[in-house]
């Protein structure tokens, strides 16, 4: 019979067989791809000795294919807890080492139970996946397994912060877990996301296509939007994650932590004033008026690289996480368009599960006109932001910094949909259409027209006609929008509004 020592001995070497992974080959073969192993990456994402591994020595029951023999150290995926900035988080990291990372039923079940102890905890959820997809071998059970997951994906919405990492390929059912969470980080390089890969889009339809054109990093995060964020390499990407939680609540129950930024909250920047061009038809950039209004310049940009022509972020102002929706005047004259719409629909409704105030920053002279749009259903995808502007129940503070015309001046947070304060500056531009599209309109034909146009552009380019309705609550000089935006900030702390009980609305989708 072994003595207590000895099976002291005997558990180290099982602990140590499942740390080695796949093993030496191929782990060296991970890094000389670029990748970290799994491990590595958890250690990184994490506070330095925080992990907590659990569920080490779940072995699949797979006997297909010559699965008995398979060891499957760890059954591909390294489970557990610990914490981010000393706050708990709970991670999954697959390890493409060991059965390429694929899916099976007992990998399932790992994933399965930290889903469940992140949400009965109220801690977010970390997924680092470099995945070959459905464990071939096991069959229904491995379909059975990403169904267990995309369930519970979906109940922890809204609850807990979901964040998923691709650091490799992500064929199949890998890439529809991230789908239902939060936010998409992907590796340059060394990601790919799609549903079905270069060979069976050639054999099916006989296109060609490299992995990394069909589902690069930069494809996601410039073409369908379906990444919201890119890093350079492994290292980067989980320092980005940990910056993102930084910004977070780690459950609805709770506000966002608050900083101690020192940035003076009544700091007013004179630069502002001069910061628009006087003629309302050149571009400026929005992102150097977020960068003079929160705390020490800095924010933390989402979808950075698609739907350019608006700017959701991430700031602080005086230490408390807002959620930002700018227009961005120097891309397509910050139109609303159907991309532009989802990206900044999601944000939106991110924020409000998650108790983030939002602050929008208002300067967008309309929907993008054309075929293009129409056909592309920008009815539908506009009215994403009107319903989740009016759904939100947090904070929500509008500053029009120049045009606000028509569907759009409503689709940006108007105080019809709800905004609780509306701050203009002097250079704002309220009213159905731009003076150009309204002569043409109104004063066709008649020789007055330039008189009349003239008087238009006086009496409707500015913020009064609003502000005599009280659609406009306080007209503001533009140096003192930060203070301002703190002030109502504040004042909104408390603020509660309730909402007739239903199960969900039906936002168009
Ligand atoms: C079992 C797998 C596997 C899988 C990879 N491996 N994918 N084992 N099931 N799905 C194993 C390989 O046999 C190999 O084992 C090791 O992992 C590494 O794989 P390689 O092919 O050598 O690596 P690489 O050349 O880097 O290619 C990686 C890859 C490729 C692009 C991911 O392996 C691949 O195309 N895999 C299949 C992807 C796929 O079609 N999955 C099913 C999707 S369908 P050894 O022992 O040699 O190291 C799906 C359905 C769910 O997911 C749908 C739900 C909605």
């Amino acid at each position: 019979m072994a003595t207590i020592q000895e099976k002291i001995q005997d558990l180290k070497a099982r602990q140590e067989k499942v740390k080695q992974g796949g093993g030496a080959k191929r782990i060296e073969k991970q890094h000389a791809s670029g990748k970290l192993t799994a491990r590595e990456r958890v250690e990184k994402l994490l506070d330095p000795g925080t992990f907590v591994e659990l569920d080490q020595f779940v072995h699949h029951r797979c006997t297909n294919f010559g699965m008995e023999k398979e060891e499957a150290p760890g059954e591909g995926v390294v489970t557990g807890y610990g914490t981010v900035d000393g706050r708990l988080v709970y991670v999954f990291a697959q390890d493409f080492t060991v059965v390429g990372g694929s899916l099976g039923e007992m990998h399932a079940a790992k994933i399965c139970k930290v889903q469940d102890l992140a949400v009965k905890m109220g801690a977010p959820l970390v997924g680092l996946n470099d995945s070959g997809g459905a464990r071939i071998q096991e069959a229904v059970d491995a379909l059975s397994g990403y169904g267990k997951i995309f369930y519970r994906n979906t109940l922890a919405s809204g609850v807990i912060p979901q964040i998923s990492v691709i650091m490799g390929p992500c064929a199949g059912g890998a890439v529809y877990s991230p789908a239902l969470t939060d936010f998409i980080f992907m590796v340059k390089n060394t990601s790919q996301m799609f549903i079905t890969g270069p060979q069976v889009i050639k054999s099916v339809t006989a296109e060609e296509v490299t992995a990394e054109a069909l589902g690069g990093a930069m494809t996601h995060n410039t073409v369908s939007g379906v990444a919201h964020f890119a890093a350079e390499n492994d290292d980067n990407c989980m320092e980005q994650v940990r910056y993102l939680l930084s910004f977070l609540p780690s459950n609805n129950l709770e506000d966002a932590p608050v900083q101690e930024t020192g940035d003076d909250p009544n700091r007013m920047d004179a630069s502002l004033n001069t910061m628009l061009p006087d003629n309302p038809n050149m571009p400026y950039n929005m992102k150097d008026v977020i960068a003079k209004i929160v705390d020490n310049g800095e924010f933390y940009e989402v979808h950075e690289h698609y739907a350019q022509n608006i700017i959701t972020c991430f700031a602080r102002f005086d230490g408390q996480t807002v959620g930002i929706i700018a227009n961005q005047p120097s891309v397509m004259a910050g139109c609303l368009d159907v991309n532009a719409s989802d990206k900044s629909a999601r944000f939106i409704r991110f924020c409000d599960a998650f108790n983030i105030p939002l602050v929008n920053l208002v300067d967008v002279p309309g929907f993008l006109p054309g075929t293009s749009q129409e056909y592309g259903g920008i009815i539908r995808h506009g009215a994403k932001m009107l319903y989740a502007y009016s759904e939100a129940t947090v904070p929500k503070v509008t500053v029009i910094t120049r045009k606000a015309y028509g569907g759009s001046y409503l689709a940006m947070c108007s105080q019809d949909l709800g905004a609780d304060q509306v701050l203009a500056w002097p250079s704002a531009e309220i009213a159905v259409m731009g003076p150009a599209g309204a002569a043409n309109i109104i004063f066709k034909g008649d020789p007055a027209a330039k008189e009349k146009t003239d008087k238009y552009v006086e009496e409707f380019a500015t913020p009064y006609k609003a502000a005599e309705r009280g659609f406009v609550d306080i007209v503001i000089e533009p140096a003192e929008t930060r203070p301002r935006i703190i002030t109502a900030l504040n004042m909104l702390a408390s603020k509660r509004e309730t909402r007739p009980a239903k199960k969900h609305g039906n936002i168009p989708l």
